[in-house]
C-alpha cells in the first residue's frame, strides 16, 4: 500500500478550484507538496497555509512543453506521487471553437499529464514506489453536448490510465483516474454557472471538493482503477446501458434534457 507520510507529490492545478482541497488533504496525510499552476501568488498563499510539510511552488504554463523540464528540475524529490489535476473546460459550439484553443486544451488536459508521467515514472519504477492520479471527469466516460474537446481529452485520460495500469500491473507503481461529476462551491462548474444565469443542470447532482479529495486518498490507498464521484442517480448502470445499447442511451439522454444543460454556456461564447 502507498505510504503517504513523507512522500513527495507534484500537484498541478493547485492555485484554485479543486486543487487547494487536494493539497490540504494530501498535507493532512503528511505528503510534501510541489504546487504547480500559473498563478504564483495563489500557490504561495496556499503553501503558506500548509504546515507540518515541505512545500515548493513552481509557476509554469502547462500548455508549454518546456514546463515539464522546469517541474522536473524544481520539484521536491524524489517524486513518489503525481497528481495531474490541472485542466481547462472548453464549453462552446465546436464549429466556432478557435483551433488554437483546441490545441491548448489538449496540451493542458492530456498531453502534459502524459509527459509528466513520462518524466516521473522511470524514477518511481526504479525505486519501486509511486502513484499517478489523473483527474478526468464524468465527461471522460460519457459524451456531453458542446464540450467535444473536453470530452476527448478526458476520455483520453481514462484510456491513458487504463493502459498504464495494464502495463504496471506487476510493478509497485499504481495509477488511478478520478471522474467527478459537477463539483460544488469552487471550480470550473461554479464559474460556468455564474457565466450563464439560466444554466441549471436538472439530471445530475453535485459533489463537494472535499469528497473529491477524499476519493483521491481512498483510490490511492486501495489502488482503484477508475473512480466515479458524483451525486445524483447511480452511474455504473447508466454507463453499462451506454455500452450495451449506445443508441438507447443517447435517446434517454436527449429525453432527460442532458444535452441542453450546457447550451446557455455554449451560446454565450465565441459568437
Ligand atoms: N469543477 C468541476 O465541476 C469538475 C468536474 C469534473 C472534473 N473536473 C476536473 O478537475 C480539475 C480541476 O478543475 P477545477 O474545477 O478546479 O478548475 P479551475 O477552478 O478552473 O482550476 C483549474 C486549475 O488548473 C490550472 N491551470 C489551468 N490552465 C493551466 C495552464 N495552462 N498552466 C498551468 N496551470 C493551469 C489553474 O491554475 P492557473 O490558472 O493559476 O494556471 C487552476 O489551478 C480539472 O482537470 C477539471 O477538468 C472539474
Amino acid at each position: 500500500m502507498f505510504v503517504f507520510r513523507g512522500a513527495n507529490a507534484v500537484l498541478t492545478g493547485a492555485s484554485r478550484g479543486i486543487g487547494p482541497y487536494l493539497a490540504r488533504r494530501l498535507a493532512a496525510e503528511g505528503v510534501n507538496l510541489t504546487l504547480v499552476a500559473r498563478d504564483r501568488a495563489a500557490l504561495e498563499k496556499l503553501a503558506s497555509e500548509l504546515t507540518g510539510i515541505e512545500t515548493r511552488v513552481v509557476a509554469v504554463d502547462l500548455s508549454d512543453p518546456a514546463s515539464i523540464a522546469v517541474i522536473e528540475a524544481e520539484a521536491l524529490g524524489p517524486v513518489d506521487l503525481l497528481v495531474n489535476n490541472a485542466g481547462v473546460e472548453t464549453f462552446s459550439h465546436f464549429e466556432r471553437f478557435p483551433p488554437e484553443e483546441i490545441q491548448r486544451a489538449v496540451a493542458v488536459n492530456l498531453t502534459t499529464p502524459m509527459l509528466l508521467t513520462r518524466a516521473f515514472l522511470p524514477g518511481m519504477l526504479e525505486r519501486k514506489r509511486g502513484y499517478i492520479v489523473n483527474m478526468s471527469s464524468l465527461a471522460g466516460v460519457i459524451g456531453s453536448a458542446y464540450t467535444e474537446v473536453y470530452n476527448a481529452t478526458k476520455h483520453g485520460l481514462v484510456g491513458f490510465t487504463r493502459g498504464l495500469r495494464s502495463s504496471l500491473a506487476d510493478s509497485e507503481v499504481g495509477a488511478t483516474v478520478l471522474c467527478p461529476g459537477f463539483v460544488s462551491d469552487v471550480g470550473m462548474y461554479v464559474n460556468m454557472k455564474a457565466e450563464a444565469e439560466k444554466f441549471a443542470p436538472k439530471t445530475v447532482g453535485t459533489v463537494t471538493p472535499q469528497a473529491v479529495a477524499e476519493a483521491m486518498i481512498r483510490a490511492i490507498q486501495n489502488d482503484e482503477p477508475d473512480v466515479l464521484i458524483a451525486g445524483g442517480p447511480p452511474l455504473r448502470p447508466i454507463l453499462a446501458l451506454q455500452t450495451l445499447t449506445p443508441k438507447l442511451a443517447e435517446w434517454i439522454a436527449k429525453k432527460l434534457g442532458t444535452n441542453d444543460v450546457m447550451a446557455p454556456v455554449a451560446d454565450s461564447r465565441h459568437k
